[in-house]
């Protein structure tokens, strides 16, 4: 695969006011969600829902990429066309979560290393086979008291940075997420320490790996305080605290970057990301590749009433996809 192939498909990723919808929960977590909303968890529930989501009526033009479970890409909707099929007649590359969930790191209490590296280069044959063009592997960075540790987020910047050159030897484009959690009450000043050393490591690692950085997009968190801290921060001081950070750390040839929206609500996710593109330009595109922040409602809705709802729940969709790629665009209006 060719680094001009690569970077196209990144470019595309972050074209002018689209952005992803992030649909690769594991069977664990989505469980946790159905749960929440008193559905059972059963494959056909998940193949429904995420049918509602995938057929939302033109979401193409605010959607250039979905990001799906192993199980999602290999399922169908009812009437038997393939998710990756569906996908690309709307004009939604398809993505693929890639790495295998987070387990303890052996004498560092409370942090965490992503697994997933044995076999990957098989998985990803297939899951290019399969109609993937790019693949998420997240890390997660806690914070708390004496953590993260330095061991912590070297130990998964070197996991990233081989999961990426495999992907590009592979011909899918890397969405690098280093995520620095959001839960604890640790103020905004911390969150920028921890989300600049890792992002330093990240690149490093990355560099190290000869990672292309051309044909890699990085999907970051945005520098908050934490949900439990008194401290509240207002837009714009997260926008520029998030910019600062991004721009003393990310090089300027990245294709682009997009954001999770980690437990923020959903406006403020949009806001945000608003705020930020405002205050350009920047160095490179900035977009969403939200979960909650493009489903709750929606998932709300539909699991009320699958059926009846069905459709309402798609305008949700839409609607979220929509107000996401105007604040791409630093373009959103907030409802009255
Ligand atoms: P959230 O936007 O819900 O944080 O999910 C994005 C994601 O893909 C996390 O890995």
């Amino acid at each position: 695969m060719s680094i001009e192939q690569l970077a196209e498909t990144a470019r595309a990723m972050v074209a002018p006011g689209k952005g992803i919808i992030a649909i690769d929960e594991s069977n664990a977590t989505i469980k946790k969600r159905f749960d929440g909303v008193g559905v059972e968890d059963s494959e056909d529930n998940r193949r429904g829902y995420r049918e509602m989501l995938l057929t939302t009526p033109k979401l193409g033009e605010y959607i250039s990429g979905a990001i799906l479970f192993d199980e999602t890409l290999r399922q169908s909707t009812r009437a038997g066309v393939s998710f990756a099929k569906v996908m690309n007649d709307a004009g939604i590359i398809p993505g693929i979560k890639v790495d295998r969930g987070t387990q303890p790191l052996a004498g560092f209490p409370g942090e965490v290393v992503t697994e997933g590296l044995d076999g990957l280069r098989e998985r990803l044959k297939e899951y290019y086979q399969l109609g993937a063009r790019f693949a998420k592997w997240r890390a997660v960075i806690n914070i708390g008291e004496e953590i993260p540790s330095g061991t912590c987020i070297e130990a998964n910047s070197h996991a990233l940075a081989r999961y990426a050159a495999l992907c590009q030897e592979q011909g899918l484009v890397p969405m690098v997420e280093p995520e620095v959690i959001m839960d604890g009450d640790h103020d905004i000043q911390t969150c920028y320490e921890v989300t600049e050393v890792t992002l330093r490591s990240l690149f490093d690692a990355l560099y190290q790996h000869s990672v292309m950085l051309e044909g890699t997009i990085l999907k970051a968190s945005m520098v908050l305080p934490g949900s439990n801290s008194a401290e509240r921060a207002d837009v714009e001081e997260v926008a520029e605290a998030t910019l600062m950070c991004l721009k003393s750390t990310v090089p300027a040839i990245l294709p682009g970057i997009v954001f999770l929206s980690g437990g923020q609500s959903d406006e403020d996710a949009t806001a945000h990301l608003d705020a930020m593109v405002r205050m350009g330009p920047n160095p490179w595109p900035l977009s969403f590749s939200y979960g909650r922040a493009m489903q709750s409602a929606a998932l709300k809705l539909w699991a009320q009433d699958m059926q009846g709802n069905f459709a309402r729940a798609q305008e949700t969709v839409f609607s979220r996809a929509r107000d996401n790629g105007r604040a791409a665009l630093g373009e959103w209006i907030k409802a009255a």
